[in-house]
């Protein structure tokens, strides 16, 4: 067993796939500290810098007070107490849906509720970038699953007709994201909802990147489309912007109560702690305050500073997935198309490198320059299509994003 390991892990090594540990001896923020070394953090999702926050943290002090530590058993036995409650409804609200579940992760929320939805009848239509979560929900559902080509509509379409032409009658869910978390861009929503209009299907989005950057009060993507009450299931994550922990689905009464009888991940799990969805209630509190959204807006600010400076460092055009928002670009998407540059679109910035050891050589020496930029690489994202994956939050401060895209250009430059 040991050997087989070993030869395994030799391999992912000598393929530069191999994977480690960092360990982060400070809160999450702009600057953390590895190995005794203050970084500049440009690697978490915790895009409006509500991680550390004070309103989060005293909820969550607070709820342990009167709530505990854990929450002995799962949601329907004796775990459910009154924080998940209360969380549940302020995201029904929140998100202006009837009702929403809580999980305990964004992956769990995935996992429960996908093959709750559909069984090895009826059939999933995949974006070929989804999550990892959607895809292996996806396939422990046992439905038919087909992908299609990353917003290819067309595709769809095409696949829509192939299921409504031999598997007449059945459920047909597709299955995308708002915000692509390995890209960045955002999925051509209006589109998909003709599409699942005229096929008679479900939409399921997951929101998990968008949530709290995009929309009025950070709603997300099917708001501020004014989609919501197209899109299903609407599924996002507490873990991102929202600073706290856990998934979470939003939609009809029905499906709440379909989901609570049989999402697995929800049923045979102990429910989440009350003191973490204290916090995340207290996230969802700021984001429907005015404060909340001057603070999205100031992450809107900060994403547009990053695309103008890379674009007039000349880095974005050629390496950066920014390249595709610009018309004409040989990447670009159809909804990247309708992109302008003063248009935040999201808080991902991939710089596509392609090779998986390049991606890790420059990941490490923008380290050496003091800046923690992931390398993301197979299988998260395509073989050969290794990047660094940028992320922006409220929390940067201008000059610390000048700063990066300045050590990007200066190592891109030399290549
Ligand atoms: C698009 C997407 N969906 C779902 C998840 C899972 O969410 P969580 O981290 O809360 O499990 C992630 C997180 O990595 C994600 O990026």
């Amino acid at each position: 067993m040991q050997d087989l390991f070993e030869e395994q892990l030799k391999a992912l090594r000598a393929a530069s796939l191999d994977r480690h540990l960092s360990e982060i001896g400070t809160a999450q923020g702009p600057e953390i500290e590895i190995a005794a070394r203050r970084l500049l953090n440009f690697s978490s999702n915790d895009y409006l810098g509500l991680a550390n926050d004070s309103r989060l943290r005293e909820a969550a002090i607070a709820a342990v007070g009167e709530f505990g530590v854990g929450a002995g058993a799962s949601r329907l036995i004796s775990g459910t107490q009154s924080p998940h409650l209360r969380l549940e409804r302020a995201l029904a609200e929140w998100k202006g849906t009837a009702a929403a579940l809580c999980f305990s992760s964004g992956y769990a929320a995935a996992l429960g509720s996908i093959p709750a939805l559909v069984t090895k009848n009826d059939v999933v239509l995949l974006d070929k970038l989804c999550h990892a979560s959607l895809i292996d929900a996806a396939k422990l559902s046992g439905a038919i699953l087909r992908v299609f080509p990353h917003n290819n509509v067309r595709k769809l379409k095409s696949h829509l007709e192939w299921v409504r032409r031999e598997y007449a009658g059945r459920r047909v869910l597709i299955v995308t994201e708002s915000v692509f978390s390995m890209d960045g861009d955002r999925a051509p929503l209006r589109e998909l909802v003709q599409l699942k209009k005229q096929f008679d299907a479900l939409l399921m989005l997951d929101e998990a990147h968008a949530v709290g950057v995009i929309g009025p009060h950070g709603r997300g993507l099917a708001a501020e489309e004014n989609l919501s009450d197209d899109v299903d299931v609407q599924m996002g994550t507490m873990s991102k912007a929202l600073g706290a922990s856990g998934g979470y689905i939003c939609g009809s009464h029905d499906l709440i109560d379909w989901l609570i009888n049989r999402a697995r991940s929800f049923i045979y799990s102990t429910a989440p702690p009350p003191a973490i969805a204290a916090a995340a209630l207290a996230a969802v509190n700021f984001l429907s305050s005015s404060e909340g959204e001057e603070r999205r807006l100031l992450l809107g600010e900060r994403i547009r500073l990053m695309r103008e400076v890379l674009l007039s460092l000349d880095v974005g055009r050629s390496t950066l997935g920014v390249g595709r928002l610009d018309a004409g670009s040989k990447r670009s998407t159809p909804n990247a198309q309708r992109s302008t540059l003063n248009v935040p679109t999201s808080a991902i910035f991939p710089l596509l490198v392609g090779d998986e050891q390049a991606a890790l050589d420059l990941a490490a020496a923008l380290k050496t320059e003091g800046f923690l930029v992931p390398a993301i690489r197979y299988p998260t994202v395509a073989k050969g299509s290794a990047r660094l994956r940028v992320t922006i939050t409220s929390a940067h401060q201008e000059d610390q994003i000048r700063s990066l895209c300045q050590a990007i250009r200066n190592m891109t430059k030399s290549k």
